[in-house]
């Protein structure tokens, strides 16, 4: 029968055999794929892995602290912290085309990964052993939606792992290929991964960037961050993690509207709660969500963030409506 520590034996197993004494590297982006995927190659190879976790300033309140102190301790991963978010932010500057937006994101995610490949490289040459291998954490529902190939980085883009392109050279270890959602958690559990990150929902690779309709900008994504805390808050709290999909939580950066707080009128930015239920995310409902949670939400966050003062709900299933708005 399936059993976690059985698969983890036999990947450890197998990764030693296709890596040898080579070294690896990882890109982190502080999901729950790439954070098992990483583990599991640690637990493998140890210190022949560095793992990279880019910073592109388009991250949830915490996560980096989540994966620089939280998850480096409870799995003794090698970590390089990239500090990007001001070239990120720089690009982003102007544009508001969510497409334009995925672009920027993704080329110069690639460009700050091949900086720290290639300093690692030269690092690693001395000792004669120049880096060929790259972790990701692609899931079997990645496999299949991407037409089964193996060995090269298909994955729709859309899903890649901090968005890897197909062309960079590099031999793939994919440990969680065979494997479902839930059986990767099992095994980040297995593998004593903090449970803020293995039972952490699905978040896309180019992060609040998306979830701002409009140009994103520093003061933006303080609001957006801000409620966002607020929304994952009051749904743990609520113990209804396990219910939902994901919710994204969306700022319209460039809707105003009218309202009364105290004794004056505001003139604020909406929110938009966008909780769902699926299995894979190709199709998704809304999550009907328990009008007293909703209401401590929208409460919470039109007093607590100053700029929004309106929280509004997303009921459109998948399809029509995507899961994330841009
Ligand atoms: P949509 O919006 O297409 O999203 O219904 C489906 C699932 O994919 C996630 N998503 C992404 N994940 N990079 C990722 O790694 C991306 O560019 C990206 N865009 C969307 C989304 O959060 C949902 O779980």
């Amino acid at each position: 029968d399936w059993n976690s520590g059985n698969v983890i034996a036999e990947q450890v197993e197998r990764i030693r055999e296709q890596v040898g004494d080579a070294r690896v590297i990882s890109a982190l982006s502080g999901g729950v794929d790439s954070a098992v995927s990483t583990a599991l190659v640690h637990k493998a190879i140890g210190d022949q892995l560095t793992a990279v976790f880019v910073d592109h300033g388009l991250l949830r309140k915490g996560e980096r602290e989540q994966v620089e102190q939280d998850y480096v301790a409870s799995t003794g991963v090698r970590l390089i912290t990239v500090d990007a978010a001001d070239t990120f932010l720089g690009h982003l500057a102007g544009v508001t085309d969510p497409e334009e937006k995925r672009k920027i994101i993704g080329r110069e995610f690639i460009r700050a990964f091949e900086k720290v490949q290639r300093e690692l490289v030269d690092e690693a040459k001395a000792e004669g052993a120049p880096i060929k291998f790259l972790v990701q954490g692609t899931l079997y529902p990645d496999v299949v939606e991407s037409g089964g190939g193996t060995g090269t980085a298909n994955i729709k883009s859309h899903h890649n792992v901090g968005g890897l392109p197909d062309d960079l050279d590099f031999d793939l270890i994919e440990p969680l290929r065979t494997l479902f959602k839930d059986e990767v958690r099992a095994i980040g559990r297995e593998l004593g991964i903090p449970e803020a990150i293995v039972g952490r929902q699905p978040f896309p690779g180019p992060g609040l960037g998306i979830r701002i309709i409009g140009e994103v900008t520093r003061d933006r994504l303080e609001i957006l961050r801000d409620a966002d805390a607020i929304a994952r808050e009051e749904l743990s709290t609520a113990g209804l993690d396990g219910e939902i999909w994901q919710c994204p939580v969306v700022l319209l950066a460039d809707v105003r509207s009218v309202g009364v707080q105290g004794d004056g009128r505001t003139y604020g930015h909406p929110i938009v709660l966008r909780p769902v239920s699926s299995e894979d995310a190709m199709t998704a409902d809304w999550t009907r969500l328990p009008y007293d949670v909703l209401s401590k939400i929208s409460n919470r966050i039109t007093n607590e963030v100053r700029e929004v003062n309106r929280v509004v709900l997303d009921v459109t299933s998948k399809p029509p409506g995507t899961i994330e708005w841009e």
